[in-house]
């Protein structure tokens, strides 16, 4: 399989350093763009090639291209830190680039060589440092590598062509409260995936699928909806866009991958630090009805959603069909704290890497 080198084509008309600054000073999640953008070419036969980086800029798509009728796409997030002495660093890249592989191989795209796949994250954050946010405060650069499918035809079949892009966003808090605690609505009937479908890939079709119970959730006051297995209608798979996290005094247990949940990076983190700070830390099936016990008569102590963008986020309080209860007396939870502390400390370069996690640039 062929690397493709990236070609450096940057703009002539970045942002002034006063425009970017003031971006910075309230980046929001998701609203802002850098001055720059990878994109990398798959041609069936030739495989990948013409890597560039090349100015922020739309990009233009033929009406009939594949992507855009049968949602050929996968994507992943991962973010740059700045650390203490100015440098910037990005987490755990490599788990990001073998999920964007597992994913194409589940949507029947071609795989992305990991080292490519870095090296495309890495001449972004190069080229755009001065976007990575200061040393000390949440924000960070969320990275967005993404592919579509390009060949232009109405034909539902593997389409012979894509499009592989990095673009990047500085990003605050993704809840608009930062970590102030979310409240859930656990949705019984509708589910996200199902066994033997694509719900442990990251593709946006997941999150199409997402929206309408999302929109129900808000309707019932609540910020993110907690989905349910899709046979038993009974054991918590994760919200619409993050993994979830039990604790029990010093234990830590998050639902076991059954293929229907994402595979995240920052769960599998988790699972690790958690332990480095002396907790227990278990993958099991946990069921809803034991989600609403438990908190009742108080062995569960907190609850936490996790991911990339959400990093770590409180939950305050649990709403299902007939019944609403706190979590934590609706306030974070020193454990949620303790591990959230832990991580940022790790991302932003004033925890010890022990683990050979951070990927300076
Ligand atoms: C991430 O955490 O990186 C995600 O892709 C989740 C998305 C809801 C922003």
């Amino acid at each position: 399989m062929t690397t493709p080198t990236i070609e450096l084509k940057p703009s002539a008309n970045p942002l002034s350093d006063a425009e970017r600054e003031a971006i910075l000073a309230s980046p929001g999640f998701g609203r802002h763009f850098t001055d720059h953008m990878v994109t990398i070419r798959w041609t069936e036969g030739r495989g990948w090639h013409d890597g560039q980086l090349v100015p922020y800029a739309p990009i233009s798509l033929d009406p009939a291209t594949n992507v855009l009728h049968y949602a050929q796409e996968i994507f992943e997030g991962l973010k740059a830190y700045r650390r203490p002495d100015g440098s910037v660093a990005t987490f755990r890249p490599e788990m990001n680039a073998q999920r964007f592989q597992r994913s194409a191989r589940r949507l029947a795209m071609p795989e992305l060589p990991v080292e490519t796949f870095i090296e495309a994250c890495d001449v972004l954050v190069q080229q755009d440092k001065a976007w990575v946010p200061a040393h000390g405060g949440e924000e960070s650069l969320y990275l967005r590598p993404f592919m579509i499918a390009t060949e232009v035809g109405l034909g539902v079949k593997p389409a012979n062509e894509y499009l592989f892009l990095v673009i990047a966003s500085p990003a605050g808090a993704y809840f608009a409260g930062g970590v102030k605690p979310v409240s859930i609505w656990v949705s019984e009937d509708r589910v996200r995936a199902v066994p033997g479908g694509m719900g442990d890939a990251k593709t946006g079709g997941n999150y199409a699928a997402s929206l309408l119970a999302q929109a129900e959730a808000a309707a019932k006051g609540c910020d993110q909806v907690c989905y349910l297995d899709a046979v038993d209608h009974k054991w918590v798979e994760e919200l619409g866009g993050m993994n979830l996290y039990f604790v029990y005094g010093n234990k830590i247990v998050t639902p076991t991958l059954t293929g229907s949940i994402l595979e995240g990076v920052t769960r599998d983190s988790l699972l690790t630090v958690a332990r480095d700070l002396g907790y227990e830390a278990e993958e099991r099936r946990v069921s809803i009805d034991e989600w609403q016990a438990d908190s009742e008569n108080g062995t569960l102590t907190e609850v936490f959603a996790c991911g990339t963008a959400a990093v770590i986020t409180p939950v305050g309080t649990v709403k299902r069909a007939g019944a609403e209860w706190k979590q934590s007396g609706g306030e974070p939870g020193e454990v949620t704290v303790k591990l959230r502390e832990a991580l940022l400390d790790l991302q932003r370069g004033t925890r010890e890497d022990t683990h050979g996690w951070m990927h300076p640039l």
